[in-house]
């Protein structure tokens, strides 16, 4: 049964697909008592009753997630955050989850981009400029039902920089959305807008790349989160925050000493302050995803940054997984369609299945099969109906006559514009 009409209350709706009657049925909008109407003998029956109607009703999963906001950040630029976040986005969709996908890249945003959603009619700049009050208000549907997106402000290079207040603003409203699972695509760079951001979320994703100067970028950006914390429980506590300065040290990212040995210190201060040092470190236990892993020798540098994140920071990360380098990675962008639906069998959509079941969501094995399955056949069904946009016809190419060029952090010259909807003036 492909197209399904219901009767509800009387009233009748449809046609629906079973993935939308899932939704329906999770959401307790549709019920085995509900009626369908039945192709084969042309009527209306009770669709407990209905054989292919069963998976329809099996026990949700959705419902044992609590809600969760991730933050999917980490330092270096151009990892892959972005690409993950949509296909993240995609894929918690497949398993019936309700996810908005939000483009918190306030200096570069291009997620709706990677989604081939080129000209939003709302963003965040809406938001920021009072436009529209909420979050709820510049939500925007994507061809995937329930997979919303929040774009980031587009070529409004002054929103770069959000004020205090409408980072609060932006926070408060981030965690009353309605969702299973909100994921922040977030800049690069450890700045605080961005690691104020990572730290707001429930769940803070690290996305590193093997080579060393990711990693080190990605250590540091973990480094500088955790200190943010500290720094903000204390910051009416001018002797702690003499302690932290002088343990961490903050020239060229060096630390004179572990969080041990800052703890420690603080300890022979004031234990109530340790305790709360500790309280933190139980609650702040980011997940570590390793993205373009060439080789096999590769894949335990995911476990090395786990190993020097506990020894130096005392902080739990949670390595859930990696993803191999793949050019169809790449070149699912060119298409503007999220990879894992572009190519659901290739290795990197395979990986992030697994990630997703395994990793993100924690189903052990035989469950974890069995979620990674539902994953790819889901995404092999939407990858059909997802909208391929023919970037050749509209192209748009990097070059310094842009008007905008100066302020680009992008300059990509020669290549299609990545922040496309600035519509270039260029000049003569
Ligand atoms: N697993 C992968 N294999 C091959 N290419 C990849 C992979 N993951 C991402 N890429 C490519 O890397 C480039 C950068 O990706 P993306 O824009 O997602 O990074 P980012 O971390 O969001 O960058 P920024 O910090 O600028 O926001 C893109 O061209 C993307 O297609
Ligand atoms: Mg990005």
């Amino acid at each position: 049964m492909s197209e399904i009409f219901v009767k509800i209350n009387n009233q009748e709706k449809g046609p629906y697909s079973p993935r939308e009657l899932k939704n329906l049925a999770a959401k307790g909008e549709f019920s085995q008592s509900d009626l369908v109407f039945h192709e084969d003998t042309q009527e209306w029956i009770e669709a407990g009753k209905i054989d292919e109607l069963h998976e329809v009703f099996e026990s949700f999963d959705v419902k044992a997630v609590p809600k969760t906001v991730f933050a999917v950040g980490g330092g270096k630029g151009g990892v892959g955050k972005t690409s993950l976040s949509a296909s993240l986005g995609i894929g918690l969709a497949a398993l019936d989850y309700n996810v908005v996908a939000i483009d918190a890249d306030f200096g570069g945003a291009n997620l709706h981009t990677c989604m081939g959603i080129l000209d939003p009619e709302y963003s965040f700049y809406h938001f920021y400029t009072m436009q529209r009050e909420s979050l709820q208000d510049i939500m925007l549907d994507t061809p995937i039902q329930n997979l919303k997106l929040i774009s980031g402000a587009c070529g409004t290079l002054g929103l770069a920089n959000p004020q205090f207040s409408q980072k609060q603003r932006f926070i408060k409203q981030l965690h009353e959305l309605n969702a299973d699972f909100i994921l922040l695509d977030l800049g690069a760079g450890s700045s605080y807008n961005v690691i104020d951001f990572f730290i707001a979320a429930d769940q803070g994703i690290l996305v590193t790349t093997p080579d060393p100067i990711a990693i080190q970028d990605t250590f540091n950006f973990l480094k500088v989160a955790f200190l943010r914390i500290l720094v903000r429980e204390f910051r009416n506590n001018n002797k702690i925050l003499e302690i932290i300065d002088l343990h961490i040290g903050s020239n060229s990212g060096r630390m004179n000493s572990t969080i041990d040995d800052l703890i420690y210190g603080i300890e022979k201060e004031n234990k109530e302050a340790a305790e709360k040092i500790y309280g933190h470190l139980n609650r702040f236990k980011p997940l570590l995803i390793l993205n373009m892993v060439h080789a096999n020798e590769e894949i335990k540098e995911g476990d090395t940054f786990k190993t020097a994140a506990k020894e130096l920071l005392s902080i739990d990360v949670d390595y859930i997984g990696y993803i191999e380098y793949d050019d169809s990675v790449r070149n699912s962008l060119k298409e503007l369609r999220p990879f894992i639906l572009n190519n659901p069998k290739s290795k990197a959509s395979k990986s992030l299945a697994k990630l997703i079941s395994a990793g993100l969501l924690k189903k052990d094995r035989w469950q974890g099969f069995k979620e990674k399955r539902r994953v790819m056949k889901n995404v092999s069904i939407d990858s059909k109906s997802y909208p391929t946009t023919n970037l050749n016809e509209s192209e748009i190419i990097c070059s310094v006559k842009c008007f905008y060029w100066d302020d680009c952090e992008y300059q990509n010259g020669g290549h299609p514009c990545p922040i496309r909807h600035l519509d270039p003036i260029f000049r003569r």
